[in-house]
C-alpha cells in the first residue's frame, strides 16, 4: 500500500513539474522543451560514453544556480546543452553574462540553434564537446553528459587549454564527481543531493550536484611537489 501511495505521488509531482517546465520553456523559448532524446553514441567501454538529451526540471537549476554568482565578466557554456533548458533557465533568471551551449546530438542541438536564435546574447554550437576549447569561459555546467570513462577523458581535454581559473557546476554527480576529488587544482566548493523540492518529488533516487572551482595555477604549483 505504502508502495502504492509512493508511485502515485511521483506520478503526480511528474505531471506538476512538466506543467511547470512548459509554462516556463514557452514562455521563453516558444516551444517545450520536454520531450527525451535518445542517446546516439552510448558506448563508454570505447569512449563514447554520451548520454541521451533530458532537460534539468527549472526547480532543480534554481536551487543549483542559487550557489553561483554570474556577473557581466562570466561567460556561460553548458556542454551537452540540449534542446537548451540551462540557456533558457540563465535566460529567465537574467543572467548578465554571454551564454553559450554544445551539442553533438544533431535533433537536440537544432532545437536549441532555432529557438535561440532571437536572444544575442546566446549561441548554440552543433558539434563534439571533445573538439572546442574551453578558455574564453569562466562558467561551465555539465548535466551529466558522459558515462564515467568519457567522462575522465574529457576532464583531461579540458584541463589542458584552460589557463585561468574557472567555475563547474557538475549537476548528476554522482557516477563520476569523485573523479574530481584529490585531483591537482580542483576544490569542491558546494554539494548536495536531492530528491524533493518545496515538497516536489523532483528524482526517483537522490541525485547529487556539486560545485567545483579549477585553477591552473593551483595544478602547476601541486605537479611541482
Ligand atoms: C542529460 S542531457 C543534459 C541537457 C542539458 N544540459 C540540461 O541539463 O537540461 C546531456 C546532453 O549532453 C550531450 N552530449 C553528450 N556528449 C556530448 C559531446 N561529446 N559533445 C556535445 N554534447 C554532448 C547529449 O547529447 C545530451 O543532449
Amino acid at each position: 500500500m505504502k508502495k502504492f501511495f509512493k508511485r502515485v505521488y511521483w506520478k503526480i509531482c511528474s505531471i506538476i513539474l512538466r506543467l511547470m517546465d512548459e509554462a516556463s520553456d514557452k514562455r521563453i523559448c516558444g516551444q517545450s522543451l520536454v520531450k527525451y532524446v535518445k542517446s546516439v553514441y552510448r558506448d563508454d567501454a570505447n569512449g563514447v560514453g554520451m548520454t541521451g538529451s533530458q532537460s534539468t526540471h527549472y526547480i532543480i537549476l534554481k536551487r543549483i544556480f542559487s550557489h553561483v554568482t554570474i556577473t557581466e565578466k562570466d561567460s556561460f557554456m553548458d556542454i551537452g546543452c540540449g534542446k537548451g533548458r540551462v540557456l533558457a533557465f540563465l535566460l529567465k533568471k537574467h543572467a548578465p553574462c554571454k551564454i553559450s551551449g554544445i551539442e553533438i546530438n544533431e535533433i537536440s542541438g537544432k532545437v536549441a540553434q532555432e529557438w535561440t536564435k532571437k536572444y544575442e546574447q546566446v549561441n548554440v554550437t552543433l558539434g563534439d564537446a571533445f573538439e572546442i576549447d574551453y578558455d574564453s569561459y569562466t562558467i561551465l555546467f555539465m548535466g551529466r553528459p558522459f558515462l564515467p570513462k568519457t567522462f575522465l577523458q574529457f576532464i583531461e581535454h579540458f584541463e589542458s587549454g584552460l589557463t585561468h581559473p574557472i567555475t563547474l557546476i557538475y549537476w548528476v554527480d554522482q557516477q563520476s564527481g569523485y573523479l574530481l576529488k584529490d585531483r591537482p587544482g580542483w576544490e569542491k566548493q558546494f554539494r548536495e543531493k536531492l530528491s524533493t523540492i518545496h515538497g516536489l518529488k523532483v528524482a526517483q533516487t537522490p541525485q547529487g550536484y556539486s560545485v567545483w572551482t579549477y585553477d591552473p595555477a593551483l595544478r602547476a604549483e601541486a605537479q611541482k611537489q
